[in-house]
């Protein structure tokens, strides 16, 4: 291997395993030439081979610095290609299931969104200040001082049978019902989500998913050597059930995995009839649906909206949800109503992490025993509703004209659709530049479409900070 295409490689294998990440410097042509002993010819030599790759891109005057541009080069996509959600490309994507292949994307952006000197508008967490903290440490403290001798041994799966008989009486107020039984404790709802995803699927399954979908789905997706199906869905009213029927009737889809309440990222809610015609559907092709919930509490409107779990007859419904979002970020408490796969999934917890922590399952329990929380959640979700409308009112004085934003009825997500604007990657990079994160539209999807669609995050308080991050968003999308 000839000298510049040996330290190409080396950078390139820096960048693909995340050492060197999206927008970071790499060093200067002299710095190389001086460290490694090698002519500055050679390096600008392997630089510019690099840069034919699509891994580094110069910045004028600036330097040399990591470019996204290579996943769309091995993926063999046109980075100007990025579907409009009237006509997605992911109908095209319903004829035929793809390979997934995300994680790495997905880890560069997440890594950067927890930097605490940005404002955090990429990411995916709602702010504490908005939990009761303090009081659930108290009943933490309570519950870890009552914990007696038989206390870990009560809390294996499928869990305390308290807390399960508290979530099995929320379900009942949203129209479905659960029992004790059927309910699975796990660690937060990304545990319950993966452990149905383990029990329905082997390598090679095909899933139905949303698209855009909620990235963690596509790298359990990809973990699990699976196939994505992508359906259409629309920010308004949720997944494309023509389109869906078609995908069950066409291919020997194994599960689906869908959110029906504020999806992530659209904000989408399916509406009550809708939600109907889904559980008929997955009903007449006995396909099981991993419905992920954990948004369904923080709506704006006069009800909880029901989950398709409300509408299911056989037992195929895996609801899965958490109080992450709701109650408690942090606790790592969650769970599934299983249906007919409970007592898998309740082997496949054993054999996974043995069990929820006892402690933050048990002051859960007492919280919720305790009384209090429709009295949070309601304050919670007027909160937010606040802030969506604080977060609209900045977009509205700053954004462009064409960029495209739905009004979700609940969660904390906007989708922004920006047309004439540039590639969602460089949004994200140039972000980053100017102090604040967003979570470009390519994470969201197995085909990395979306290219210029981007999420927003409002659960923070909306402050002056939040107002000039918008205005230089506004500024990134007219260049
Ligand atoms: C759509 C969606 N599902 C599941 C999760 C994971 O929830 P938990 O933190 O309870 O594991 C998240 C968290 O960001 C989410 O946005």
């Amino acid at each position: 291997m000839k000298l510049y295409q040996r330290l190409a490689d080396d950078i390139s294998g820096l960048i693909r395993n995340g050492t060197l990440r999206l927008g970071e410097r790499i060093p200067s042509v002299r710095e190389i030439s001086r460290e490694r002993t090698l002519s500055t010819a050679t390096v600008v030599h392997a630089y510019e081979l690099l840069e034919g790759q699509g891994f580094i891109e110069t910045r004028p005057r600036s330097g040399f610095y990591v470019s996204g541009q290579w996943q769309t080069h091995t993926q063999g996509l046109s980075t100007r290609s990025g579907p409009r959600r009237q006509a997605p490309t992911a109908v095209a994507g319903a004829t035929r299931s793809t390979r997934v292949d995300v994680s790495e994307l997905v880890f560069q952006v997440l890594e950067s969104a927890r930097d605490r000197d940005l404002v955090p508008l990429g990411s995916a967490f709602p702010s504490s200040l908005l939990f009761p903290m303090n009081r659930l440490a108290r009943c933490l403290s309570v519950g870890a001082r009552n914990m007696d001798q038989w206390g870990t041994l009560d809390d294996l799966p499928p869990g305390s049978l308290e807390l399960r008989r508290q979530i099995a009486r929320r379900y009942l107020r949203s129209g479905a019902r659960v029992s004790p039984d059927e309910i699975v404790i796990t660690s937060g709802a990304m545990e319950a989500l993966n452990l149905s995803l383990q029990v329905l699927t082997r390598p090679g399954d095909i899933v139905a998913v949303e698209a855009p979908a909620f990235y963690a789905c596509l790298q359990a997706i990809e973990a699990l050597r699976l196939r994505a199906l992508e359906i259409p869905s629309d920010a308004r009213e949720g997944v494309d059930l023509d389109v869906l029927a078609q995908a069950l009737s066409r291919h020997p889809v194994r599960a689906c995995w869908l959110m029906t309440n504020f999806q992530n990222p659209l904000g989408a809610l399916v509406p009550e009839d809708k939600k109907r015609d889904l559980a008929r559907l997955l009903d007449k092709h006995d396909v099981p649906l991993i419905e992920d919930d954990v948004y369904a509490e923080l709506f704006f409107g006069r009800n909880r909206p029901k989950p398709v779990k409300a509408f299911d007859r056989k037992g195929l419904v895996l609801n899965c949800s958490s109080f992450s979002k709701s109650l408690a970020p942090g606790y790592r408490v969650g769970w599934v109503g299983a249906g007919r796969f409970a007592t898998a999934l309740q082997r496949r917890k054993m054999m996974s992490s043995l069990s929820t922590s006892a402690p933050a399952q048990d002051a859960i329990a007492l919280y919720l025993r305790a009384g209090g929380y429709e009295r949070h959640l309601a304050s919670l979700r007027r909160t937010l509703a606040a802030q969506q409308a604080a977060a609209l009112a900045s977009l509205r004085r700053h954004i462009p004209a064409d960029v495209r934003i739905c009004r979700p009825a609940g969660g904390y997500f906007l989708w922004l659709e920006t047309p004439s604007g540039p590639d969602a990657i460089e949004v994200h990079r140039r972000a980053l530049e100017h102090g604040f994160s967003i979570a470009p539209g390519p994470i969201f999807s197995a085909k990395r479409a979306f290219r210029h669609c981007l999420r927003l995050n409002y659960g923070h308080p909306w402050t002056s900070q939040s107002d000039h991050a918008i205005r230089a968003l506004g500024q990134i999308l007219r260049s």
